[in-house]
């Protein structure tokens, strides 16, 4: 079985960082409202000169450092932003050229929303498996402050800007199992036709359509690699609302320890939800060699995956 095995990780978030009073000065909302709804208490936004492609890169940096992996030893780049500068060129291809990767690897953006990190390290084994390379960088990065309308309160207090990162090895005795899927009914969207518009989501459909998909994802890898969640060390779920995240782990009946959570800090940073929480869990020694992990990401699309492997 060609597994993926976690060699290090990195984070990024701009300098500034707004707390929910902050908000008021754009919407009419309050702290109360907000932390009751969502369990978030302050965001990051990028700042002057801050780019979803600045954060990625210092992101990888930190990861490729603490992986002990040479840069020329990368075999593919994925990126999975909704948020990066350019149509074109691809973020990763920005990143590419900051990092000083080798010329000969596929590097490219993924776009999944809040799944986006879970599909692009689905690519890279992938991309690894057909030969391209042992180790992949995966990146997820937000610029989410450039997609928002700063007088919508449904959907401004809730987003957040930042990045993490990942390097992964293909290791032929290791671990691996995935889920991914697709409802192609939206729910949320953003852009339009000239890219002009800002977010727009309807937030109650995102919710119950959040809190069946965690459940159900997490019974999907288990089913798939017959598992039970006792054999799980860690539970890492995009952070989009600690209500749903509580409501997952009471239909699962498990132990809410299990599941990692710091929205509270971040607000939902879309594709570095992920990769951001995994670099915290192992920055604190929490996360470590060997322990099972069941990642699961949910978003715009919409899209959902998951996946489990060790660490
Ligand atoms: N401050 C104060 N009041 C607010 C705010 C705010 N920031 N936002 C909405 N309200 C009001 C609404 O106008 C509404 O008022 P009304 O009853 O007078 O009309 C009231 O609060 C209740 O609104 P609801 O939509 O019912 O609130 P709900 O409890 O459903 O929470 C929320 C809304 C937080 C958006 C929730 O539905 C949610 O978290 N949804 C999931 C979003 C998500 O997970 N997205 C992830 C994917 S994102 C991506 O992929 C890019």
């Amino acid at each position: 079985m060609n597994g993926l095995r976690l060699l290090g990780t990195g984070r990024a978030l701009p300098k500034q960082a707004l707390d929910n009073d902050a908000m008021t000065r754009f919407v009419d909302t309050s702290d109360e409202w907000i932390q009751t709804r969502t369990g978030i208490r302050q965001r990051y936004f990028c700042t002057e000169g801050e780019t979803a492609t600045t954060l990625a890169v210092e992101a990888a940096r930190m990861a490729l450092e603490r992986a002990g992996i040479g840069k020329s030893e990368i075999g593919c780049l994925l990126v999975a932003t909704s948020s990066g500068e350019y149509v074109m060129p691809s973020t990763a291809c920005l990143v590419h050229s900051a990092l000083g990767l080798d010329p000969d690897i596929p590097v490219m953006d993924v776009g999944a929303a809040c799944a986006g990190f879970l599909y692009a390290v689905e690519t890279a084994r992938a991309l690894m498996i057909a030969g391209h390379g042992r180790y992949a960088l995966v990146v997820g990065t937000e610029q989410m402050s450039h997609l928002l309308d700063m007088a919508d309160r449904n959907t401004c207090v809730l987003f957040g800007d930042g990045a993490g990162a990942a390097v992964f090895a293909l290791d032929p005795d290791g671990e691996y199992t995935s889920v991914c899927g697709t409802r192609g009914d939206m729910a949320i969207r953003v852009g339009g036709p000239r890219r002009a518009q800002p977010m727009a989501m309807d937030g109650q459909s995102v919710f119950r359509f959040a809190v069946s998909t965690i459940p159900q994802c997490v019974e999907q890898l288990l089913l798939k690699a017959g598992r039970a969640l006792e054999e799980v060390d860690w539970v890492v779920c995009h952070q989009a609302n600690q209500r749903i995240i509580d409501a997952s782990v009471r239909r699962l009946g498990v132990p809410a320890e299990k599941f990692y959570k710091n929205l509270d800090r971040y607000a939902n940073t879309s594709a570095a939800s992920i990769p951001i929480a995994l670099d915290e869990l192992c920055e604190q020694g929490r996360l470590k060699a060997g322990m099972r992990l069941i990642m699961v990401g949910f978003g715009g699309g919409l899209t959902w995956a998951g996946v489990m492997m060790r660490a």
